[in-house]
């Protein structure tokens, strides 16, 4: 029964409104107030799944979904996801579960050469790859396995003088992992990023900021780079920024977390040129490389930094593998014990798709971008604000009338009113001042005809807006 209902609610997904209608706290209005004490029949349950919850559903995996990143399911990711439920094993050492631990270890072999990512990296060269939930898990990670390192050269005591870098676009998971990992709030710096390098890092941007600390007292020690940024898709130039971290010996971690999936495509992979002298890198396989959430690949040149800070080894968990010190066990390379066996959904992703169909589809997604790119060009009520990297395009209405706070207010209204037509769903973004619109195709079941649908939808609804207002 619920095979067919998720059969039937991919063949219905495109009927619902994409943004959920609801109003907050609308749930406990139509469910009882604690649970039944008898148990209940699947048909009810399922039904009541279909009256209750799929309205208060965001329907990420409608083709009509456009908004913040895609969430990039496939038949294949869930069937994958099934079978490692199925086995629920909690493989937080190789011996709770050797084939968990393994097999993990050999797909990010496999992704990392498929992104040709520098051998260091892999656990053929002495580095590896970890199975993360989210990118915000495998930052702190490696923010705390960088932290440490310092730490353990110029005393614990001095952790209040330890400083992190990013970009004024860094996603705002490296503060996160600062807040956590103990860093002083006031030590974290995000560079300033300008239109004019299209909100990227400049080559040499962090480097004042860099001295004045360091004139200052205080130590420099991660620097996150991003390729893709959240906003716009915004690139760092990771050679050059990677050359002044060395310099300090300020460990780079590089988060491609939605645009790492393209570079399996070699027309992308100069993006990821310098990445060999980074020291951390990680992408999101579960937003734009059809497997299910969660699935965070990190790959780390110094797996032993990782477990220094992370490992435990309490008597219960005592077994003669990982005495042996010939298995990897990957509880020590993050933050929770019991872990998911992820590389299953992965693993039938990489060999359902094969690394043909993957690239095919990835540009297809990026060719449906570009579509749309072409529609908004071609109308002189509009502008590209920033130009178009990857899968993502950044876009608002602006009739010359208008002055800049005002061109915001009407890019805002626009995008409410798409929104909540319930026929599309797209997010925003400000940048320098400006509001615009995302456009992020990549949804795994979008075809052409709906991004052109989807911009007839803009086109009406700033006709309507202008017509009521001017
Ligand atoms: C560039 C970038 N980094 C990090 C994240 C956070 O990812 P997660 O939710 O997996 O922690 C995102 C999410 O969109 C992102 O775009």
């Amino acid at each position: 029964m619920i095979i067919d209902f998720i059969a039937d609610y991919y063949k219905n997904v495109e009927k619902y409104p994409v943004r959920s209608q609801v109003e907050p706290g609308y749930l406990s209005k139509r469910l009882p107030e604690s649970a039944s004490n008898n148990p209940e029949p699947i048909e009810k349950i399922l039904q009541d799944v279909q009256e209750h919850i799929v309205p208060g559903i965001t329907h990420w995996q409608s083709p009509n979904y456009f908004a913040y990143f895609p969430s990039s399911g496939s038949i294949v990711g869930i069937l994958g996801e099934m079978l490692s439920t199925c086995f629920n094993v909690v493989g937080f050492n190789w011996m709770s579960s050797p084939a968990a631990t393994e097999l993990e270890s050999i797909v990010m072999d496999w992704l990392g050469e498929m992104l040709t990512l520098p051998k260091p990296f892999l656990f053929s060269g002495n580095g590896g790859g970890v199975l993360q939930g989210t990118t915000c898990e495998a930052i702190l990670c490696t923010l705390v396995a960088a932290r440490d390192q310092v730490l353990r050269i110029i005393g614990r005591e001095n952790i209040t003088k330890l400083v992190v870098y990013g970009s004024d676009q860094t996603h705002s998971a490296i503060q996160k992992a600062a807040q956590i990992a103990g860093i002083n709030p006031n030590n974290f710096r995000a560079i300033r990023t300008t239109k004019s390098s299209l909100f990227g890092l400049t080559p040499d941007s962090p480097l004042s900021t860099i001295k004045s600390d360091v004139e200052a007292g205080l130590i420099p020690f991660f620097l996150c780079a991003t390729i893709g940024t959240t906003s716009t898709t915004a690139v760092d130039p990771l050679g050059p920024l990677c050359k002044i971290a060395k310099k300090h010996s300020i460990w780079v971690h590089v988060d491609a977390a939605y645009a790492g999936s393209a570079c399996i495509c070699p027309e992308f992979r100069h993006f990821l040129d310098g990445v060999e002298d980074a020291d951390s890198f990680s992408l999101n396989a579960h937003k734009w490389f059809f497997t299910t959430l969660d699935c965070c690949c990190l790959w780390v040149k110094d797996p032993s930094a990782l477990i220094k800070s992370l490992s435990t080894y309490p008597e219960y968990l005592r077994n003669k593998a990982s005495e042996s010190k010939l298995v990897v066990d990957y509880k020590d390379w993050q933050i929770t014990l019991s872990r998911r066996f992820r590389s299953m959904k992965l693993w039938l992703v990489l060999r359902s798709y094969g690394v043909t169909n993957l690239r095919m589809f990835l540009r297809s997604h990026v060719k449906m971008a570009k579509t749309f790119e072409e529609l908004v060009a071609s109308d002189k009520r509009f502008e590209i604000v920033v130009p178009r990297n990857f899968a993502l395009v950044c876009f608002r209405a602006v009739p010359s009338v208008l002055s800049a706070e005002q061109a915001n207010e009407l890019n805002r209204e626009l995008l409410e009113s798409i929104n909540a037509s319930g026929k599309v769903y797209m997010t925003h973004a400000l940048v320098a001042g400006i509001y615009m619109i995302r456009f992020a195709a990549g949804g795994t079941l979008t075809e052409e005809r709906h991004v052109r649908e989807a911009w007839k939808l803009v086109q009406q609804h700033l006709e309507a807006i202008l017509c009521v207002s001017f």
